[in-house]
């Protein structure tokens, strides 16, 4: 089947530098680097590379970035029927900055991705219909991500939420989510709870599943992902462990990862070790979409490191 993603663009400018600046400081880092990113565009990348067909609804600004960001979505086989440009705004861009230790800071210029709105994802509603999962996260119109939301709901099609970046939002929206996968800080921000150890989390998890969520997912990095449906107790995934050389973007492996498992009929849990296969392989690699694996390349990775 087909996943929709609704959701951002941004063109990652990139540079590496021996530390985080602060206040005031300019530091003299590395080379600078340009590549495709943003939440949605490289979720959508991570997806296609896993050989599924997806479909992205996104908007992009009338200028050069916007038209990298088409001619890169058409080589990735994403199919781009609602993939729109505004005529004034400028294509999202982020910028990044990545220290030695692969410590790394963000800073995103939506542009054209806060122009994305309800009517837009509406001309989508054919294929969310049709569409095995619908993948949203926060860097895009609130009101969009809510009508796509709604849509998936009117023809009950499951909903995967990663809130990232996290924001405010009516939590009202999480009982129409099938699948949420917030980070440390995005559960914290979900449930207002301080994670430290274990029992933190299933407390966030738990908090979070009573607004309606079927599958929370909280995902911890190197630690692993926490798993909650519901019962007494959740389950820490552990993931995988290599060589970190730049961990942006490795969220969005996930997700995308992850999805094209159910998309295949994976059991939440065989999706997420999908997922954190991905994301593994692409901590590997410098830059966020560029740094996504193949299928071939997770098949590899899985038959290695588990037993088939
Ligand atoms: O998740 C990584 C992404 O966050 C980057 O590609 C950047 O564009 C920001 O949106
Ligand atoms: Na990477």
């Amino acid at each position: 089947m087909s996943l929709v993603i609704v959701g951002s663009f941004n063109m990652d400018l990139m540079s590496r530098t021996p530390y985080l600046p602060s206040g005031g400081e300019t530091v003299l880092g590395g080379p600078f680097k340009m590549g495709p990113g943003g939440k949605g565009s490289n979720q959508a990348v991570a997806a296609a590379r896993q050989s599924a067909e997806v479909i992205l609804v996104s908007m992009l600004g009338r200028d050069s970035f916007g038209e990298k960001a088409a001619d890169m979505l058409e080589r990735e086989n994403i199919k781009t029927e609602h993939v729109f440009f505004h005529s004034t705004e400028s294509t999202g861009t982020a910028l990044i900055l990545v220290d030695e230790q692969s410590e790394n800071m963000i800073v995103v210029a939506p542009g054209a991705n806060l122009c994305l709105s309800p009517l837009h994802v509406r001309k989508a509603e054919k294929d969310i219909r049709a569409a095995s999962l619908v993948l949203l996260q926060f860097e895009i119109n609130m009101e969009a991500t809510i009508e796509a939301i709604e849509l998936a709901d009117k023809h009950n099609v499951p909903v995967l939420l990663n809130p990232a970046p996290f924001v405010e939002f009516n939590p009202a929206i999480l009982e129409k989510v099938t699948y949420i996968t917030p980070n440390k800080t995005e559960a914290e921000g979900l449930t207002g709870i301080k994670i430290q150890g274990e029992e933190d989390v299933l407390q966030a998890a738990k908090k979070i599943y009573k607004k309606g969520v079927k599958y929370v997912l909280i995902t911890l990095g190197s630690s692993g992902t926490y798993l909650y449906s519901g019962k007494e107790t959740g389950e820490l995934i552990p993931s995988f462990a290599v060589n970190v050389t730049d961990t942006t973007g490795a969220g969005d492996a996930f997700n995308g990862g992850f999805a094209c498992a159910i998309d295949l009929g994976f059991s939440v849990k065989e999706a997420v070790v999908y997922g954190q296969a991905a994301a593994a392989l692409s901590v590997t690699k410098e830059g966020t979409s560029p740094s996504m694996p193949t299928k071939e390349e997770v098949e590899k990775f899985l038959k290695e490191r588990t037993n088939g």
